[in-house]
């Protein structure tokens, strides 16, 4: 703008000089006056829109830094955001880290978890009688399952491998007779035992005596199954009617299980030495 008003200056000035080099003609005097006027109104005019043209240059100005300041809050915040991602992606990396840990501690204690399993029959072709004054170690000979080799097959003892909760159970059969009408059978624990059924059959009639309890084992403790003395179970090798099982539910440290109460070991039926 202000390029094209000194233009016009100098424009106006060459036509002054011309004016003045060409004749005194009145005509031509008063066209030129004229024209110098138009001229005048012009360079007005221009001024008026060049001050405008200021005002809005300035107005430019400012918006231009009114929007730089915005733009720099808007990188400050940008950058503020990308420091924040850059510790949550660190955060979730550690979090990931220390999951994957668990997940293979986790693994690892899973694989060293012993497996323990086992079954047995008592692999007998007829009855197994305790003799009249002394209680008989069944022995269930013939293995069924015995996984982490806990059960032995020689003694009928059954040894925990680690500390844990066991399911231990049983199943024993017999024929009934005139001399044989009462069943007896007994789970011990460490020597001592923990349960006793009885069935009493008067029909002559084929009877069950069956149980399943979870134990609470140290390592090293011993299960087994007793016959009560002068009592009769039954068998036949091709059936595995009568067996003994037992397998680890899960091991658990003292915390998590703390000592296992130790339940007495008379019964009414030791007392009074009933038959
Ligand atoms: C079973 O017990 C007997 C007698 O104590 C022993 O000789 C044998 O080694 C044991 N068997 C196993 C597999 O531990």
């Amino acid at each position: 703008m202000r390029a094209a008003i000194s233009l016009l200056v100098l424009l106006l000035s060459m036509c002054v000089v011309q004016t003045e080099s060409q004749g005194t003609d009145a005509s031509t005097q008063l066209d030129v006056s004229t024209e110098l006027k138009e001229l005048r109104d012009l360079v007005v005019e221009l001024k008026g829109r060049l001050v405008a043209s200021d005002a809005d240059d300035l107005a430019m100005k400012q918006r231009l830094a009114a929007s730089e300041t915005k733009v720099e809050a808007l990188e400050r915040a940008l950058q503020d955001t990308k420091a924040e991602m850059r510790t949550e992606v660190d955060n979730l990396k550690k979090e990931n880290a220390a999951i994957e840990k668990k997940v293979e501690a986790l693994e690892k204690e899973v694989r060293a978890a012993p497996k323990v399993a086992f079954s047995a029959a008592l692999g007998e072709s007829g009855p197994v009688l305790a003799k009249r004054n002394d209680d008989l170690n069944l022995v269930f000979k013939k293995v069924i399952t015995n996984v982490g080799d806990a059960y032995n097959s020689t003694t009928g003892f059954f040894t925990a491998p680690v500390r844990g909760v066991y399911y231990i159970r049983f199943t024993v059969i017999d024929e009934m007779d005139e001399n044989h009408y009462h069943m007896f059978i007994r789970l011990y624990k460490n020597g001592r035992w923990l349960q006793q059924l009885l069935e009493y059959e008067s029909n002559m009639e084929v009877a069950y005596l069956s149980s399943g309890l979870a134990l609470q084992l140290e390592q090293g403790d011993t299960v087994n199954m007793v016959l009560p003395a002068g009592r009769r179970v039954s068998d036949s090798t091709d059936d595995s009617r009568s067996t003994f099982s037992g397998f680890l539910l899960f091991p658990c440290s003292y915390a998590q299980c703390p000592n296992a109460t130790v339940p007495p070991t008379t019964h009414w039926a030791d007392q009074f030495g009933w038959d």
